[in-house]
Formats: C-alpha cells, structure tokens, sequence
C-alpha cells in the first residue's frame, strides 16, 4: 500500500504566533505531499512496496536517491508534525520517564535545550536536528543534512529521534527570514513533550519476538525436545544391553 500525506491533528493556524498559517499550508500541503508522492513513485512496482517506512530507511544505502530524500521527507515530516501542539510548550515532568532520562542524559533541562538549539543552528544549508534514544535508552542530539535521519544506515550517529526540528529555510523563511535562531526560540513554545515522552517509551520498550524470532525459537524447542527424547532412548538401549552382560563388564571383553 503507498505511503499517505498524514493529517495534522491541529489546524494550519493553531501554531501561530510560533508558526504562521502560510508557512504551516505550503509546508504540510505542498512540501511534505510532494514527498510523499515522490517516495510512493520510486517504489513502486519494487521490493520496497508494502514495507515499512522505518525498514526502508534502515537500509537506505542501497536504494536510490530519490527513496533516501522522500523516504527521508516523508518520515521527518511526518514525526515534526507529530510533536508540535498549540497546548505544547511545557517541559517534560521532571518524574516522567522522558524527564528522568533528560537530566540523566544532560544534567538539566537546559542543557539539553542548548545542545538541541546549538545543533539546529548549526547545521549548515538544509537540515535537521533530533533528540534521539541510543543504546541503553540513553538520550543524544544530533543534526543532519537534507532530508536524511539518525534511522538511516548512512547516518554518523544512529539512534531512534523521538524529537526533531527542521531547519530548511522553508519551514521558517516566511516569518523568520534569515533568523534561523528566532525559529528555533519560538519551536520550543509549540513541542509536545507529551507526544515526546510517549515515542521515547516506544523507544525504550523491550521489543516483542516478531512472528520469524517466534518460529525459530519454536524450532529451536522442537529440535532440543527431539534430542532429549534419541538421548533418552539410546541410554534405554544401552541399559537393556548392560542388563545382559556379566557383573563387572561394562563392554565386549575378550578374555583370553
Ligand atoms: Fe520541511
């Protein structure tokens, strides 16, 4: 099945003053569609067909250019629009989860906003910065380039964004010009850390045995109950045989 451009769950102008209609309109309507039906023409007709965004993006290095930027296009978007809220603003509960993680991974709140601000202002030309979980559910920032993600085989620091900002100037041209800082300001005003916290739960949930893990670990069973079972039966032979033997001999001897 293709890809499909995801509603917003607010309207175009809930995020204004931070973001402004127009910008929200031409950003969703026009940029992230376009994405979308790009991504959905590079792989048609092909393998990529009926997989997952996540599992395409995983291997994007062997795919071509045109399902790295739409894949990358479609997914960063669709996860930007996904933590904004015109109820956002809030920092995460110092005893949530995400809030926890937060001060374990940057000390403070405000460390954090100042490794995430720093990324996003300098990332050169067209980009991206991410809040990411990484190994061991801890927390890192990291930014980059055009439409790729820290969920891609090509990334230098790979990890799971559960937050992420765009910083093309498309996505702030309009209201902030070259102010890129500005916009940056203004995104934390609209983040749900709500919708944040709960990706990183997602994140940091132990994974569930997929259907292939299952049947092996059931094949596994199967094989080692089927090895029990020969084992069983070949100390019975050899039992039955020794039962026949003379007191003393455990083998054939020949005495001469
Ligand atoms: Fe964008």
């Amino acid at each position: 099945m293709a890809f499909k451009l995801p509603e917003l769950a607010y309207k175009v102008d809930a995020l204004e003053p931070h973001i402004d209609k127009a910008t929200m309109e031409i950003h969703h309507q026009k940029h992230h569609a376009g994405y979308t039906n790009k991504l959905n023409a590079a792989i048609e007709g092909t393998d990529l067909e009926g997989m997952e965004i996540e599992e395409i993006l995983a291997k994007v290095s062997k795919h071509s250019d045109a399902v790295r930027n739409n894949g990358g296009g479609f997914y960063n978007h669709s996860l930007f629009w996904s933590v904004m809220s015109p109820d956002g603003g809030e920092e995460p509960k110092a005893t949530s989860k995400l809030g926890k993680a937060i001060k374990a991974s940057f000390k403070s709140f405000d460390n954090f906003k100042e490794k995430f601000a720093a990324a996003a202002a300098t990332r050169f030309g067209s980009g991206w910065a991410w809040l990411c979980v990484g190994r061991g559910g801890k927390l890192f920032v990291t930014s980059t380039p055009n439409q790729d993600n820290p969920l891609m085989d090509v990334a230098p620091k790979k990890g799971t964004p559960i937050l992420g900002l765009d910083v093309w100037e498309h996505a702030y041209y309009l209201n902030y010009q070259n102010k890129r800082g500005d916009y940056v300001s203004a995104f934390f005003n609209v983040i749900d850390w709500g919708a944040v916290g709960k990706r990183y739960n997602a994140a940091t949930r132990p994974k569930k045995a997929t259907k292939k893990t299952a049947v092996k670990k059931t094949t596994a069973k199967k094989a080692a109950a089927k090895t029990t079972v020969k084992k069983a039966a070949t100390k019975k032979v050899a039992a039955k045989k020794t039962r026949g033997r003379p007191k003393g001999s455990k083998a054939k001897r020949r005495v001469g």
